[in-house]
């Protein structure tokens, strides 16, 4: 982890270099849109200190969907966007809906417009491992973000530490205070989508932790396939409560999913009596944390992972070849990715300003009605 971080600031220093090397005003402009494929427009650059030059300063990125994470309708495309501005790049930024054929067509349509640089966020590592050959067969340097690609050829993976994720999740639920201590413990998972190699990492993690716990025996697990409410999450959590009534803690892989299960122990009277889990610091995901029903989430800062894929495509585009910090291995295509890997926070109520001290979250956005006084208590401002 270490590495990692010291190489990202390397990173940034090496593009700070040839920002200042190489003072021009290009135009830039990033555009961000729904399911539906547009083109970006150039606009007037707001970067300050020149720009690097540029052979091709167009970027394509691709988002996974709308509501599996509020990550990939703000946090993510407002950051990128505000870093492809500030460097001069034009980025096409276009979120699939959750449809890999909606993914691969706005590939297809960045390709073509003639992007230098193609990030993706992917839906399944088959459609993404066909996008990335398509691209490799133009010339065009991809860029696997937050997701790999398994099988995939991705030149470059910039993402979180995803099995510190995972071990971070398993280590913060023990320390729960509806199990801490217990002499015996019955816990449910509920896993993230089985198509996302992420879900596989944050389940090597907390199982390496869970699994070594004396007293606690796992009474059931399920994919929640990444959904929210409106998906499978709940009917999945109504069965694994269903077989385990008498759960203690319930270690479910993101935010969205745990306000799911939250959902469904509020309906049988149980919120709060049981641990619950998540991720991506959320502003229901924080509001949980704020009433008890959620334990704590997993802060991944959005610069750490966005402003490092967006230096790194900057490099690419200005004609270097950056040499990552880290790999991470790719067990399907046999082959360690040049990796960027950021490093995760947990967040519970001791630390629950870091998130908004951060710009990561607004208070406007969480304390919100009932919401208030708590803010005001855990000093949310
Ligand atoms: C991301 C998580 C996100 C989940 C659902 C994972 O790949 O790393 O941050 O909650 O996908 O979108």
């Amino acid at each position: 982890m270490r590495k990692a971080i010291l190489a990202i600031t390397a990173l940034g220093a090496a593009v700070a270099l040839s920002a200042a090397g190489c003072s021009s005003t290009k135009s830039s402009g990033s555009s961000t849109t729904g399911g539906s494929s547009s083109t970006s427009s150039a606009a007037g650059s707001s970067s300050t200190g020149g720009t690097p030059h540029y052979t091709n300063n167009k970027v394509g990125v691709l988002l996974p969907d709308t509501n599996s994470s509020p990550r990939w309708v703000n946090s993510d495309p407002n950051e990128l966007k505000t870093q492809c501005d500030s460097l001069g790049l034009v980025c096409d930024i276009q979120n699939a809906n959750g449809s890999a054929t909606t993914q691969t067509t706005q590939a297809q349509s960045m390709l073509n417009e003639g992007v230098g640089v193609l990030m993706i966020v992917n839906l399944d590592s088959g459609s993404a491992k066909a996008i990335e050959a398509q691209a490799q067969a133009k010339g065009v340097v991809t860029i696997d973000y937050d997701r790999l690609t398994l099988g995939g050829s991705a030149q470059y993976y910039v993402s979180f530490d995803n099995t510190a994720v995972g071990t971070l999740q398993g280590n913060a639920l023990v320390k729960c205070p509806q199990v801490a201590g217990k002499s015996a413990v019955k816990y449910v998972e509920e896993d993230g989508a089985a198509t996302d190699n992420n879900a596989t990492l944050f389940k090597q993690g907390y199982d390496g932790v869970l699994s070594k716990q004396a007293g606690w025996t796992k009474a059931g697990e399920q994919s929640g396939n990444w959904d929210n409410p409106a998906g499978t999450a709940q009917s999945t959590f109504q069965k694994l409560l269903q077989g385990a009534p008498d759960l203690n803690a319930v270690m479910v892989a993101n935010d969205e999913m745990a306000n799911a299960v939250i959902t469904v122990l509020k309906q049988q009277g149980l919120n709060g009596k049981v641990a619950v889990s998540g991720q991506d610091a959320t502003a229901t995901g924080l509001q949980n944390i704020l009433t008890g029903d959620q334990c704590f989430t997993i802060y991944k800062p959005v610069k750490g992972e966005a402003d490092v894929a967006v230096k790194l495509a900057s490099q690419i585009l200005s004609g270097q070849k950056p040499t990552a910090p880290a790999t991470v291995h790719d067990g399907t295509g046999n082959r360690d990715v040049p990796s960027y890997l950021a490093t995760p926070v947990v967040v519970d109520k001791t630390n629950i300003t870091l998130p908004f001290t951060d710009g990561y979250q607004k208070a406007s956005d969480v304390c919100t009605g009932d919401f208030a006084a708590k803010c005001t208590a855990a000093g949310i401002k």
